[in-house]
C-alpha cells in the first residue's frame, strides 16, 4: 500500500481508527501501510523494505524559513538562576515580604527587612544589618548563596554592586568576598570605604585566580567595626554574553545560538497573564534602570521575579541570537481572575500594547523609542509578530473574540504589517496565525500526531504551534521523548507551508533541586516546576537534552523548498497506551493501537541542490529504508548523515553526562538515485545528498 503527503487521501477505516485512539477531532491523518498485525513487534513474515520516493524537481511547497524559534517564559528558574547573569538571589529582598529568604547572617549580626528606610519607590524595603558587635578580629555582615550555589571560574572578573547607606556613624570599610561555603577558601575580595548616611551605589569588581570551578560558594559583605548598614539590591554578574551589562549567561546563550532560532516567542506563557491583572507581565515595570523596577511575583510559577530580564533585555537576547521577536501583549485575562471586559475597561491594557509595540518599533521622537533610547538602545528592534494574550480557550466565558478584535483593530491601525496572532477560536476577525499547544505525555501519543497538519485546510489562518513537547523524561528529555518530538517535526516541516513557526516548551529548567515529596509532588523551592524541559543546568554548567540535539539537527539541514515524497511500506507498531511514562499531561489517555514506526521529511535547499531527507527510526531495532530520488540528473554517491541515536529509549543527558546522546556527523558512501539504507535503532538521521 502506499501513502503520500501530496495526495491528501486515507481510507477512512484505518483514519477512523487512529482518529478514536488518540480522541483527535479535527484533523485526519495519513493512512500508512503495514507490515506488522502485532503491536509492537514486527511480523514473522518477511518485512517488505519501506521505499521513500523523493521527487526532487517537485517543490510542493517553500518550507517556511521561521519554523524553528524558542519560547520562553519565567518557570524553573529561567531567567534568575538560568540564563539572566544575575547571580544573587533575592537581590532586593521582596521575595518574602516577611523574611529576608536567601540572606544569612555572618559572624555576630543580625539582619531584618526594614520599610522605613526605601532606596526608592520600586524597591521600598531595605536589608538592615546591625552590626554593632562586630570587630576586627570578628566581622560580621551578611552572605548569599546564590541560586543554589555561586559559580566560581578561574581567572574570571565578577561585578559586584550594591545600594548602601549607615546610620551616619559608620563609614566603613566593607569587605566584598567571593568565598566557599564554609568559608574557608576566599576566591577574591575587596573593600569599599565612603558608606555614608544617604544612599549611594557602590560597585567592585572581583577577579578570581586560577582556581577549580566549583558553586558551593557564596557572596559575603562583612564590617571589621561596629555599626548600622542598610542594602538594596546586591548584585554579582560574571561575564555576559556579548559582555551585555545587565546581560545573559554565555554558556545558555551559547546552546541557544547553536540551535540557529529565527524568533523568540516572549514573555510567556502563563508568566504574561499571570494568576491576577497584578501580576501579569506589566512591561512598564520592567524597563529603565533596574533600581526603578519593582518587579513581581510570578505567580504562575510560585517564585519573584525582580524583572531584570524586562522588555529590553528581551529584546536585545533576539537581536544578540539574530531572532525575530514575537511579542505576546497581555489581552486582558489573568488565569484566576474573571477577564477584563472588552469594550472601555479592556481599552488601557490595547494601549499598553501600542505602548509595548512603540517601545521596541518607535524612533526616538516618539515616547516610548525615546524611553527605549534613554535605557541604552536607540535603534529600533525589527518586529513582524504580535500574539494577543496566551490560551485564552481557557477563559471559559468565550470573551476573547471580542478582546482579540478590539486589539487586532487597534494594532493593525497603526501598524498594518504586524502579524498578528490569536491563542484561541476567534470567528469576528481572521488571524495571521493561530497559536496550538500540544503537550502529549508519551511518545507514541506525539507520534500519532506527526501526520495531524497533512490533511489541514490549505486556507484559512495559517499555523503557529507555539508550545510543543513530548514529555517524557525528566527534568529534561530523554531519547524517547526526543524521538517523538522528532516525529512531530517531521509532520511541522512537511507542513510548513501553513505551519509557519514552531516552538518547543519549556525551553530552561534549573536542575539544582529537584526534590519531591513521597507522592512524587514538588516541595517548595524546587527548582523545576514543569517536568520534561529542553535545556538544563545548573550554578556551574548546562546541558541540551536529546530533543535540544533533535531540533538543533532539524534547524541547520532545514532546506528552502518541501518535496514531493511518497512512502510504501512504512513499519507499523504498537500506539500509545493507557500506561503513562513521563508526569504530567493534558492529554486524553489512549489504548494501544497501530502506530507507524518510521517518520520522514524531505526538504531541498534550491540554491545548492542538496536534499535534506530527515528519517526517525523508532523502533528497537535497525529499520533499513530504500530511498528513490526522481527529477535530478545525479545525485552524488558520497554525502553526509548526521545521527543521534541511543542504545534504550531512556537514555538521556544531564549534567554529569551533558553528552552522552549527541548527534554525530560521519561521511556517507553508496548514495545515489537509488540506494538502501539502514537506520539504526532509536535513531534520528538527516542525510545530506548531493544533487544536480
Ligand atoms: O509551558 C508551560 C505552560 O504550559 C505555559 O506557561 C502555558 O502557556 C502552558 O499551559
Amino acid at each position: 500500500m502506499q501513502h503520500t503527503h501530496l495526495i491528501r487521501k486515507y481510507p477512512s477505516t484505518l483514519t477512523g481508527l487512529l482518529l478514536a485512539v488518540l480522541g483527535a477531532t479535527t484533523t485526519p491523518l495519513f493512512a500508512q501501510s503495514t507490515n506488522s498485525e502485532t503491536a509492537g513487534s514486527v511480523s514473522n513474515a518477511p518485512a517488505a523494505i519501506p521505499v521513500l520516493q523523493i521527487k526532487a524537481d517537485q517543490a510542493v511547497a517553500k518550507a517556511s524559513p521561521t519554523l524553528y524559534g524558542l519560547m520562553t517564559e519565567e518557570i524553573n528558574y529561567s531567567y534568575e538562576g538560568g540564563l539572566y547573569g544575575e547571580l544573587i538571589r533575592n537581590r532586593t529582598f521582596k521575595a518574602n515580604p516577611t523574611n529576608a529568604v536567601y540572606w544569612n547572617t555572618v559572624g555576630n549580626g543580625s539582619i531584618s527587612l526594614d520599610t522605613t528606610a526605601p532606596l526608592n519607590e520600586a524597591l521600598n524595603v531595605s536589608l538592615k544589618v546591625d552590626a554593632s558587635q562586630a570587630s576586627k578580629d570578628s566581622p560580621a555582615g551578611i552572605a548569599n548563596g546564590g541560586f543554589w550555589g555561586i559559580p566560581v571560574k578561574p581567572k574570571t572578573e565578577y561585578h559586584a554592586s550594591f545600594y548602601a547607606k549607615s546610620d551616619g556613624k559608620f563609614s566603613g570599610p566593607l569587605t566584598v568576598s567571593l568565598a566557599n561555603t564554609n568559608g574557608k577558601t576566599v576566591f577574591a575580595s575587596a573593600k569599599v570605604a565612603g558608606i555614608t548616611g544617604d544612599w549611594q551605589k557602590y560597585e567592585v569588581r572581583l577577579t578570581t585566580k586560577n582556581v577549580k570551578p566549583s558553586k558551593d560558594n557564596r557572596l559575603v559583605i562583612t564590617v571589621g567595626g561596629p555599626g548600622t548598614i542598610w542594602f538594596q539590591q546586591v548584585s554579582l554578574f560574571p561575564p555576559t554574553f556579548n559582555n551585555r551589562p545587565n546581560g545573559n549567561r554565555p554558556d545558555i546563550m551559547q546552546l541557544l545560538a547553536d540551535m540557529k532560532p529565527k524568533f523568540l516567542r516572549f514573555p510567556g506563557g502563563n508568566y504574561l497573564e499571570g494568576n491576577t491583572i497584578e501580576t501579569r507581565f506589566n512591561w512598564k515595570n520592567t524597563v529603565g534602570d533596574i533600581s526603578q523596577r519593582p518587579g513581581h511575583l510570578d505567580d504562575g510559577w510560585g517564585y519573584w521575579s525582580t524583572d531584570g530580564l524586562g522588555l529590553l533585555e528581551f529584546l536585545e537576547w533576539c537581536e544578540d541570537l539574530k531572532m525575530q521577536p514575537l511579542l505576546a501583549v497581555y489581552a486582558g485575562y489573568s488565569m484566576r481572575q474573571p477577564h477584563v471586559a472588552p469594550g472601555a475597561d479592556l481599552e488601557p491594557y490595547v494601549q499598553d500594547a501600542l505602548d509595548e509595540i512603540e517601545y521596541a518599533t518607535g524612533d526616538v521622537n516618539t515616547k516610548w523609542g525615546a524611553q527605549r533610547a534613554r535605557d541604552g538602545h536607540p535603534a529600533p528592534f525589527p518586529l513582524n509578530y504580535i500574539e494577543v494574550g496566551n490560551e485564552d480557550n481557557f477563559d471559559r466565558s468565550g470573551s476573547y473574540d471580542a478582546r482579540y478584535t478590539q486589539f487586532y483593530d487597534a494594532i493593525k491601525a497603526k501598524h498594518p504589517n504586524l502579524q498578528i496572532i490569536a491563542t484561541a477560536r476567534v470567528t469576528t476577525r481572521t488571524p495571521d496565525l493561530t497559536d496550538e499547544h500540544l503537550y502529549p505525555n508519551s511518545e507514541g501519543a506525539m507520534e500519532a500526531r506527526a501526520h495531524e497538519f497533512d490533511n489541514h485546510a490549505r486556507t484559512g489562518p495559517k499555523i503557529f504551534v507555539g508550545e510543543w513537547a513530548t514529555r517524557v523524561g525528566a527534568p529534561t528529555p530523554n531519547m524517547a521523548g526526543a524521538l517523538g518530538d522528532a516525529a512531530w517535526m517531521t509532520g511541522m516541516e512537511r507542513n510548513s507551508d501553513i505551519v509557519l513557526m514552531g516552538s518547543y516548551a519549556p525551553l530552561f529548567v534549573n536542575v539544582s533541586n529537584l526534590k519531591r515529596d513521597e507522592r512524587g509532588r514538588l516541595l517548595p523551592d524546587d527548582s523545576m516546576q514543569w517536568p520534561t524541559d529542553l535545556i538544563g543546568y545548573d550554578a556551574l554548567t548546562s546541558y541540551g537534552s536529546p530533543s535540544y540535539y533533535a531540533q538543533q539537527m532539524f534547524s541547520t539541514h532545514h532546506g528552502d523548498v518541501i518535496l514531493a515524497t511518497d512512502a510504501t511500506d512504512i513499519p507499523m507498531k504498537a500506539g500509545p497506551s493507557t500506561a503513562r511514562r513521563g508526569s504530567g499531561t493534558n492529554q486524553p489517555a489512549a489504548s494501544a493501537q497501530q502506530l507507524p514506526a518510521v517518520f520522514y521529511s524531505v526538504t531541498r535547499d534550491s540554491s545548492s541542490g542538496t536534499i535534506y531527507a530527515k528519517i526517525v527510526n523508532t523502533l528497537g531495532m535497525p529499520q533499513p529504508v530504500k530511498i528513490e530520488i526522481s527529477g535530478v540528473a545525479s545525485v552524488a554517491s558520497s554525502g553526509e548523515a548526521v545521527v543521534m541515536k541511543a542504545n534504550s529509549p531512556d537514555d538521556t543527558n544531564s549534567i554529569t553526562q551533558p553528552t552522552h546522546v549527541v548527534p554525530v556527523t560521519e561521511k556517507v558512501k553508496g548514495l545515489g538515485a537509488s540506494f538502501t539504507r539502514e537506520f539504526p535503532p532509536y535513531s534520528i538521521t538527516i542525510l545530506e545528498l548531493k544533487a544536480k
